[in-house]
């Protein structure tokens, strides 16, 4: 049976919002200090923030960036991060001194340097309410109030105005500090909004959430009127303890394991009466875990600080990274009704789409997947399937299971009725050869961008920056009609 992958132009199924294509950085490892912001460093501007990582980082238009934190926030008060002195505390996430000279002024600073918007996760775990809403007040109220006032007094006269207020992060998990019970975190949740919304009505609110009933049924209960996200986190390669990656077949079984979690928030969304009014924001999202063992329990900083380096390690970061990625971002199109935010885990360093070293950065595979995304995919989703997909059969474990070879997503973009594709080629070794069938006529394909490799295991790094990269193809059309092979373990973004 011939492959064919059947789109339609003239029907329009979702409006992408951008915010897809947000973005996330945590007080961890080498993220912010010596990543992002390295004021030691001969490549960072005046502000301190390294300026390759600011260029490569506004290439792929960065919509939103969530700090601080991801554990760390939940025991982390702002206050500690605002002013001319700056008292270094004991992150209890991670067990190391943080000198809070990286704060919430220098956050926006970052965010305004990247043309982004602030998104700010609070602290709800040894955090209170009228903390949270102070935080408000610093960043929000023009003068009123010491808190305002101390933004001024801190040289910022003008309001932050952020937007995106989180309410806590994974309070859900017993490892998390000030974790809760789901009747606890609904009413915890209510209070602090109540707090927050009095301070400025206009912020939008999310709420660390998990595709759980129980949990959700108490949170929106008793603080669904006042939220307008659901947040929820998913990492799939489990790396925290154990640092032995996944193989390339695993992680494209794994792109198989993402759809359940929107599927469910949306049906408890449903079921609570809050579809259509409260998204969903995937806020925290990577194929990897973070490799942070024995967090909690080593003595000995080389056992639980020094082997996060191991998460720097470029060639963890393959061609597995960037099909994952991109299969994701095609679920975020496809519910896109539902999904109106997803934020990258992180952005730099650790499992990020930016590496800094010493004299530069290094561009990872799922970089360039953002970049085709962004650049190269529409706004407008439209209809479009696979006929004829061919399955692959992949081993876990024990287990083996068939997971399909291909994957797409279709969008209008802009105004120019422009069709533009993303053809995903999950088969480790095979090109696959299918039809492109437009249901408006539509045969020319007037642009091809693939993102491919020679082997499934490529990896960018220091020495070999551009061993992965997208490069155009030309669409030279074979069979007389727009058949076109799709490279094994390739993403590819066709315009028609
Ligand atoms: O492994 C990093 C952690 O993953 C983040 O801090 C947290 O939000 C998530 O559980």
């Amino acid at each position: 049976m011939e492959i064919k992958v059947v789109f339609d132009p003239d029907r329009v199924t979702g409006q992408r919002d951008e915010r897809i294509y947000g973005h996330f950085i945590e007080h961890f490892h080498n993220q912010i200090y010596g990543g992002i912001f390295n004021p030691g460093s001969p490549l960072s501007d005046e502000h301190g923030f390294r300026t390759d990582v600011l260029e490569a980082w506004k290439r792929i238009r960065p919509p939103v960036v969530r700090w601080p934190g991801g554990c760390f926030v939940s025991a982390y008060h702002w206050k500690d991060g605002v002013g001319p002195e700056r008292q270094p505390h004991f992150d209890k996430a991670w067990r190391v001194e943080d000198t809070n000279e990286f704060g919430t002024d220098e956050f926006i600073a970052l965010c305004r340097k990247l043309g982004t918007a602030p998104y700010i996760c609070t602290n709800a775990g040894t955090g209170t309410p009228e903390e949270m809403s102070d935080w408000v007040e610093y960043c929000n109220l023009r003068t009123e109030g010491k808190w305002a006032k101390l933004r001024m007094a801190n040289g910022h006269a003008e309001p932050h105005n952020v937007t995106y207020w989180s309410i806590g992060n994974e309070n859900y998990l017993p490892g998390e500090m000030g974790a809760k019970t789901p009747e606890e975190w609904g009413r915890f949740v209510r209070e602090s909004a109540k707090m927050m919304k009095r301070v400025d009505p206009s912020i939008e609110l999310f709420a660390a959430s998990v595709a759980d009933l129980d949990w959700n049924i108490h949170l929106l209960r008793e603080a669904g009127p006042f939220l307008d996200w659901l947040s929820i986190h998913g990492y799939w390669d489990p790396l925290w303890q154990d640092n032995r990656l996944s193989d390339y077949e695993t992680c494209m079984l794994y792109t198989t394991r993402i759809e359940n979690q929107i599927q469910t928030t949306r049906h408890i969304l449903g079921v609570m009466g809050y579809l259509g009014k409260i998204r969903v924001a995937f806020d925290e999202w990577n194929l990897r875990g973070w490799h942070h063992p024995n967090v909690n329990t080593a003595t000995d900083p080389k056992d639980y600080i020094g082997t996060r380096d191991l998460n720097d390690l470029d060639d963890s970061y393959t061609m597995a990274d960037a099909l994952f990625s991109a299969c994701f971002l095609n679920l975020c199109l496809k519910h896109s009704d539902l999904v109106g935010m997803a934020n990258y885990a992180p952005s730099v360093n650790t499992r990020g789409l930016i590496r800094t070293h010493e004299n530069g950065i290094v561009l990872r595979p799922a970089y360039h997947v953002f970049d085709m995304y962004v650049n190269g995919l529409g706004d407008r989703v439209i209809d479009s399937w696979i006929a004829g997909n061919p399955s692959l059969s992949v081993r876990h474990g024990e287990a083996s299971a068939d997971i399909p070879v291909l994957d797409c997503s279709a969008t209008l973009a802009g105004d120019s009725g422009e069709v533009r594709l993303s053809l995903i080629n999950r088969h480790p070794e095979k090109a696959v050869k299918l039809r492109l069938q437009s249901r408006d006529g539509r045969e020319a394909v007037k642009s091809w961008i693939s993102l491919a490799a020679d082997s499934k295991d490529a990896y960018n790094d220091k020495d070999n920056p551009e061993r992965v990269r997208p490069v155009p193809i030309d669409g030279t059309l074979r069979n007389g009609g727009p058949v076109i092979e799709l490279a094994p373990h390739s993403v590819n973004i066709i315009g028609m």
